[in-house]
């Protein structure tokens, strides 16, 4: 089943423009899909699903509509994605994180280092190993049919973080896993499981120290207000996807599901051309609002966090899909 649907996906970008022209937008049957989503409207992910929204409407001819719920009024992904498999809701969006509760395979994003640099990482996301993954969790109730890169994660937090030796004794929130867990125990901190939208009064009331995450989402989520300091140490390249419920696709039509898919690629594109700018402009204004960026030793970083590798040697399936990611970069 997955395999037909990664084929299907694979083939759309090359099959689209003459499926799509076989029929006639008014032949689509109304359809109102729900999505959900915590990120802020500011966020080039929460703008790509925006445009999502617009392409889905003009492709149809307006009969295919986009309900978005942002800012995490449904709740974290955790939620969502449950909502998704409880056929709740159809759409939400989840980093490769919050996917591995659901299916271990997403763990490998959490592994640090991983990319060799940035076309290495757009090469296995966009290509044939990420869209092979995207289709894995089918059988437990939902899909990636999009997927956003979201840069690398650094640590940031109310202290100067300048080498691993800095994170000593720190509490850190994370998106917890098991990888990222014991990321920030190597490092001789503590990991913090706290929601994405708490973050900000868990440091101001200093609950945590700090947290780790994009520039974008350091900025947008006024982070950069509590935790001043950021170590550009990038340790993870973690993306995020935009999810359906299989229920919700199954029972759409198949010229829904054609136009659906179009502009869940065309989302991609967006989202993708804005990141690097994003990522600059966030990078200013968060200097402006006060916080200093530290160019760090990433090889101190990556050397502290080696057990990770050597855990996931004993892990078949991960190690398996590790060796095809490296060897994708050579
Ligand atoms: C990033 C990512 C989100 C995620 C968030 C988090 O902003 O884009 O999908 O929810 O990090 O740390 O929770």
């Amino acid at each position: 089943m997955s395999a037909n649907f990664t084929k299907f996906a694979l083939g759309l970008a090359v099959a689209l423009p003459t499926a799509l022209a076989s029929f006639s937008a008014t032949a689509v049957e109304a359809v109102t899909i729900r999505l959900a989503h915590n990120l802020e409207p500011s966020h080039v992910v929460a703008m790509a699903l925006e445009q999502l929204g617009d392409d889905l409407k003009e492709m149809s001819g307006g009969k295919m509509k986009l309900r978005i719920y942002g800012s995490g009024q449904m709740g974290g992904p955790r939620e969502t994605l449950e909502m998704l498999q409880q056929e709740a809701l159809d759409m939400t969006k989840g980093s490769a994180s919050e996917m591995e509760a659901f299916e271990s395979t997403f763990s490998v994003f959490s592994m640090p280092y991983l990319f060799r640099d940035k076309a290495h990482f757009h090469e296995v996301l966009y290509g044939e190993i990420g869209r092979e993954m995207m289709a894995l969790p089918k059988d437990k109730g939902f899909m990636a049919i999009a997927a956003y890169e979201a840069g690398e994660r650094s640590f940031y937090a109310t202290k100067p973080i300048k080498s691993p030796a800095d994170m000593k004794g720190l509490k850190i929130r994370v998106v917890s896993t098991p990888t990222t867990n014991r990321m920030i125990e190597l490092l001789g901190a503590s990991p913090a499981p706290i929601a994405f939208g708490e973050v900000y009064t868990a440091i101001q009331q200093g609950v945590i120290d700090g947290a780790e995450n994009n520039e974008p989402s350091y900025y947008h989520t006024r982070h950069v207000e509590v935790a001043q300091h950021v170590a550009l140490d990038q340790h993870t390249s973690v993306p995020d996807y935009l999810v359906i419920s299989t229920a919700t696709w199954d029972a759409l039509s198949a010229e829904q599901q054609e136009i659906l898919m179009k502009a869940a690629r065309k989302s991609e594109d967006y989202q993708r051309e804005l990141w690097d700018a994003e990522v600059e402009k966030s990078i200013k204004l968060s200097k402006e609002a006060g916080a200093t960026f530290y160019e760090v030793d990433k090889t101190a970083f990556r050397a502290a966090l080696q057990p990770l590798y050597d855990d996931a040697a004993a892990d078949q399936n991960k190690n398996a899909w590790i060796q095809r990611i490296e060897a994708a970069g050579k």
